[in-house]
């Protein structure tokens, strides 16, 4: 019944493993797929603009706040708040977390799925030679609307994430990202500098880099710090879940810190790819939605030198990138299922993994593989529904249950452990108590009339 059957539940080997594993949950598809099709739907530099606030003001403050209650109680996203406040409704938070973790699994893996279809398409000479943007229009069209391809690609990233997830935290996470997320880091940089240098780039820099203030409404906002949320990975209980293997010694500031920031600076420097090389080759709108980086990206390699093998490259690292995330997502739930339902490891994995595999088959099919789940957008629906309102109601909650509830006396003290000085304390309370619930719930309040526009 409790969380300290270490077997069961594993902890990280070293000092900076929960750094890497807590850094591989955030980096992902949602940097590099996500946020530029964002971008590019709402207002291109302006939407940046409210991104970096949201992150900076209300996404650091929730990750503090997650990890610090995933230390302090060494247990899974819902045990978490069954041990702070026994027997009360709060660990529907937690509850909230696991179902959202699961939806968005179910579709994150889709798209996961089309990076798989890339990586095979890439290896075998589809983008060889240059394409056109129309080529790359139609080859994405006819890939997204093969409803067999799609779901034999995403049942292959649900199988991997469950395979690693069953064999346990430490051996499973660790070993990936500590190589393969700084080699990313590496091609993007290279990639970056490669779209910065195309003749007509100049008009995609300024889409992206400035701000058109009259752009600026509430589905700008809305969706600026749903992105935020689902790129940090907050909002549902990953970072408690995380945060309870971080050990007392680690400082938990520098910590929220780092991911925050790395995090932040992949999804900008995605953008830097995307813009500019979208504008200096025509043929495709920045709105082109979840489309636009499967899109863009084969153009890019077509026209640098090495193309094809930096093309491998990236679709390698962007499954690992994707595999990172999706291991997190599963690890919420199947950690809840060992700790307080006395599941194995395997069993909660398997169930839970064949689940959202099941669950995300319509969506796998919303892109034209099935008229049905095409007409209603199931994908888009799921995705509105899970990152943008769920993560927000989830991060509200948490802000109120920490800084209203809990008592500010023991999160301070727990913050404390690992960093005696915790400069940034005030500040901290003062977003946690006041400014980020505030700005949730006006988010919430406008919710309805923002996404029926
Ligand atoms: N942050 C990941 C990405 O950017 C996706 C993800 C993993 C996530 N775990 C999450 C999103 C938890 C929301 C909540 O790709």
């Amino acid at each position: 019944m409790n969380g300290q059957d270490q077997n069961q539940r594993g902890h990280w080997g070293s000092k900076l493993a929960f750094i890497f594993a807590a850094t591989g949950s955030a980096i992902g598809l949602g940097n590099i797929w996500r946020f530029p099709m964002v971008v590019g739907k709402y207002g291109g530099a302006v939407f940046v603009f409210v991104y970096i606030l949201a992150v900076a003001l209300v996404g650091f403050t929730v990750m503090l706040a997650e990890m610090t209650i995933g230390r302090h109680t060494q247990r899974n996203a819902i045990g978490a708040f069954e041990k702070i406040k026994p027997r009360t409704p709060w660990k529907i938070i937690g509850a909230l977390g696991l179902l959202t973790s699961i939806c968005i699994l179910s579709y994150y893996s889709v798209i996961a799925g089309w990076a798989v279809g890339y990586f095979v398409k890439t290896v075998s000479g589809t983008f060889k030679g240059g394409i056109t943007s129309q080529l790359s229009e139609q080859i994405y069209t006819n890939f997204v609307s093969n409803p067999l391809m799609t779901t034999v690609c995403f049942f292959a990233v649900i199988g991997i994430t469950t395979f690693i997830i069953s064999k346990g935290v430490q051996s499973g996470i660790e070993r990936w990202t500590k190589i393969l997320m700084p080699v990313l880091l590496l091609l993007i940089l290279y990639l970056a500098i490669k779209a910065l240098t195309l003749p007509g780039a100049g008009q995609g820099v300024s889409f992206y880099l400035k701000p058109d203030f009259s752009k600026l409404n509430g589905t700008v906002v809305l969706f600026a710090f749903g992105q935020a949320f689902f790129s940090l990975s907050i909002g549902m209980g990953i970072m408690i879940t995380y945060g309870s293997y971080i050990s007392k010694s680690d400082n938990l500031v520098t910590s929220a810190g780092w991911v925050s920031f790395s995090d932040t600076l992949v999804a900008f420097l995605a953008g830097i790819i995307i813009f500019p090389t979208l504008f200096a080759i025509p043929g495709i709108e920045p709105t082109a939605g979840p489309g636009l980086v499967f899109k863009v990206f084969p153009l890019i390699f077509s026209k640098i030198p090495g193309g094809n093998f930096f093309g491998i490259l990236f679709f390698t690292l962007l499954l690992v990138a994707a595999i990172t995330s999706t291991i997190s997502l599963l690890e919420v739930s199947v950690a809840y299922f060992i700790d307080e339902r006395n599941w194995s490891r395997k069993k909660a994995a398997y169930l839970l993994g064949g689940f959202a595999f099941l669950l995300g088959i319509p969506s796998a099919l919303s892109s034209g593989g099935m008229k049905l789940f095409t007409d209603i957008d199931f994908m888009g629906k799921f995705d509105i529904i899970f990152a943008n309102i769920s993560l927000a109601v989830g991060a509200l909650l948490i802000c109120i249950f920490v800084g209203w509830i809990w008592g500010i006396k023991k999160p301070v003290e727990e913050v404390r452990s690992g960093n005696p000085r915790f400069k940034i304390r005030l500040l901290w309370l003062f977003s946690l108590k006041f400014f980020s619930p505030i700005v949730l719930i006006i988010i919430l309040i406008f919710i309805k009339k923002i996404i029926t526009g």
